[in-house]
């Protein structure tokens, strides 16, 4: 089955193509590096938060600052938050079967602004858990008519999934969860007297398929990198390698690597843009095929 592929390496409950989380070893050791143990933690682009989640439970910060402009994915963090036994009860009770997504599709497409919060939460998860690649607007797993070779449930094993719930109830004092545009967010925590980290890992700018929330044009992507230039805090980009993208950094140190995720939608290699505050010659042996330019 499918599901056996999903163990507790997983923190976050949400499935993202080309989620971060793998980055784990890199970037503990890059805390290391650079005494950043116990900082606080800040992601402007957060999408399943799986790397933010795993830094949190291993005690390498202290909080993390997570943030999104979908309001779907905002939503679906600020429920887990604010309402988990709630949800968890839900899922518990939950029938994985067709007519529930036909369900839940529809409440993610209406403009019916009697969908509670909730609703919009729970819409989020199922859809995101029996989609193929876990893409909201994408297709069921198996098909409509369940013939493919793996069904609608291989993704959803319900008592893995309410564990990773619950230790996020676990942590909720030191989550914070916002719903602004990247760069404004930016701005923000830039203001805070408190040290922080910010790892930046914004829409790529070679579109795979419409994986999420994806609007950045090269008007954008450029607007980002002066705002980043204005961070006065250390921070780290990652991006899909692009000449594009190289360019608005030149001069910053990067490092291109290879991603370790078979099923990603992304092919080729991925890039880091490091601020002049951080050091990282010893945490790139953590990268697969690391080459510093
Ligand atoms: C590359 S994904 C981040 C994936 C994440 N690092 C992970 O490991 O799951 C980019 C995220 O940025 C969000 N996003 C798109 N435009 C945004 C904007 N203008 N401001 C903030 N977030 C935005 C998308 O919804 C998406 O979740």
């Amino acid at each position: 089955m499918e599901n056996k592929l999903e163990n507790s390496q997983f923190e976050s409950p949400l499935r993202y193509p080309g989620g971060k989380s793998c980055i784990f070893p890199f970037m503990s050791k890059l805390f290391y590096e650079n005494n950043l143990i116990g900082t606080n933690y800040a992601e402007p682009y957060a999408g399943g938060s799986g790397l933010a989640l795993k830094l949190l439970y291993n005690e390498f910060v202290d909080k993390i600052f997570i943030n999104d402009l979908d309001n779907s994915i905002y939503t679906f963090w600020k429920v887990v938050l604010n309402q988990n036994l709630r949800f968890c009860d839900w899922i518990e009770d939950l029938d994985i079967n067709v007519e529930n997504w036909t369900y839940y599709k529809q409440v993610l497409q209406s403009t019916n602004i009697m969908n509670s919060e909730f609703e919009l939460a729970k819409a989020v998860f199922f859809l995101n858990r029996t989609n193929i690649s876990g893409v909201i607007q994408g297709g069921i797993i198996g098909g409509k008519n369940q013939t493919g070779k793996y069904k609608i449930d291989a993704r959803f094993n319900k008592n893995d999934l309410i564990k990773r719930i619950r230790r996020i109830e676990l942590f909720r004092r030191r989550i914070f969860v916002s719903n602004l545009d990247g760069i404004n967010f930016i701005k923000k925590i830039n203001k805070k007297q408190e040290d922080f980290f910010i790892y930046l890992d914004p829409p790529y700018f070679q579109k795979g398929a419409d994986l999420y929330m994806n609007f950045y044009s090269k008007k954008d992507h450029k607007k980002l990198a002066k705002n980043v230039d204005l961070i006065n805090k250390k921070w780290l980009i990652s991006y899909d390698n692009h000449e594009f993208i190289l360019n608005l950094y030149p001069a910053h140190k990067k490092v291109i690597y290879r991603l370790s995720q078979s099923a990603s939608n992304r092919i080729g290699d991925e890039i880091l843009i490091f601020s002049d505050k951080v050091k990282f010659k010893n945490s790139t042996t953590k990268l697969n095929n690391a080459l510093i330019i």
